[in-house]
């Protein structure tokens, strides 16, 4: 029997977050969201993204920073959550580089706020978004949770893997019922306009050379926003199963692609002929990175259902509506 629960969603106006939030909505939850439209992309699309939101009628949204979570006004209003779903983050490995302080502030501070207010409001269950960056450069494939991730090669990295610190601390000191998902590479419809995937698709419809870091060897582990949010879902119902958990666990696509392989198959995708220009790599970007899924399969029944070239194409479809 289906049962209503009441979630605080952060981060919910941003790329992953409204894809959560609206699946949450749709199956009938309340969803109290909340988010600062950071600056690192237009407003305008984080706004496209809560107005989607905005049409189901549990939905309740409010602007602030993490950094000032207890003057939200549900907060001060007594809301209950059954579950936390922390999202807000600043994304972005390069602009972590140039400024690792934001990322300090958004990211450790603002995932502190996240573990007093659960503290205050004696909410048990915390799913936090990691991030596969945390790997940095480890040569062996494919990632799994036991690997020792002391080497992060960029401030958000550490800044993520300070956020699975902190809330290792919570569980260990408060009870609280963590999972910390480390997402692979997740593209779908209103992703961030940082991805490669969105620049590339961008020019080469503008007809303009699109540029690839590196050889083409390097590879990344993509993963459809679809699943990543069944991946959310599973693990939020594992939480409220368990007694007090900590967690951490990998949600990947499986199926890791070269950046050429990428690039040559937006070409065909889109009719054009390619026009690739090469430089060399960029400080922070890791060679590969490919997700040991087990855990995942076993504690949550995941198993990724849309496939790199299915995915391009719904991508390319949901952006052609969106011209
Ligand atoms: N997209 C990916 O490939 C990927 C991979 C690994 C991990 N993640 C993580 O998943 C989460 C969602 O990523 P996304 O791709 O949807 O990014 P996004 O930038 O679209 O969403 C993050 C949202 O958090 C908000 N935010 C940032 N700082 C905030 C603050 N201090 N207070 C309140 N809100 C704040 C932003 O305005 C944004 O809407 C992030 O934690 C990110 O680090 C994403």
């Amino acid at each position: 029997m289906f049962k209503r629960k009441t979630f605080f969603v952060t981060g919910c106006a941003g790329f992953i977050g409204s894809h959560v939030a609206e699946r949450l909505l749709s199956l009938g939850h309340l969803v109290y969201g909340m988010d600062n439209l950071d600056p690192f992309y237009p407003r305008e699309i984080k706004e496209e993204n809560l107005s989607i939101l905005a049409a189901y009628p549990n939905f309740h949204f409010e602007e602030c920073s993490l950094q000032d979570l207890k003057d939200c006004r549900w907060v001060a209003g007594g809301v209950t959550f059954d579950c936390i779903i922390h999202l807000a983050a600043k994304a972005g490995v390069r602009p972590s580089i140039e400024r690792p302080g934001d990322y300090i502030k958004s990211n450790i501070l603002g995932t502190q706020a996240v573990i007093d207010l659960a503290e205050e409001i004696q909410c048990k269950d915390i799913l936090f978004a990691s991030s596969s960056s945390i790997y940095g450069n480890l040569s062996t494939l494919p990632f799994d949770e036991e690997m020792n991730v002391s080497k992060p090669i960029s401030p958000y990295a550490y800044t993520k893997r300070a956020n699975e610190l902190q809330l290792f601390e919570a569980h260990h000191r408060l009870g609280l019922n963590v999972c910390c998902l480390r997402f692979f590479t997740v593209f779908g419809p209103r992703q961030r306009p940082d991805l490669a995937i969105c620049k590339f698709i961008d020019l080469i419809k503008r007809g303009q050379p699109i540029t690839l870091y590196g050889d083409g060897s390097t590879r990344r582990d993509y993963t459809f926003v679809d699943d990543i949010v069944d991946g959310v879902l599973s693990a939020t119902s594992f939480l409220a199963r368990g007694a007090s958990h900590y967690e951490i666990i990998n949600l990947g696509g499986g199926e890791p692609i070269t950046l050429s392989t990428m690039a040559y198959l937006l070409y065909e995708k889109l009719g054009e002929t390619p026009k690739i220009e090469y430089h060399p790599m960029q400080e922070g970007d890791v060679n590969y990175t490919h997700a040991n899924i087990t855990k995942a399969c076993n504690l949550l029944q995941y198993e990724p259902k849309v496939s790199f070239s299915k995915g391009l194409d719904l991508y390319i479809k949901w952006l052609a509506q969106h011209e």
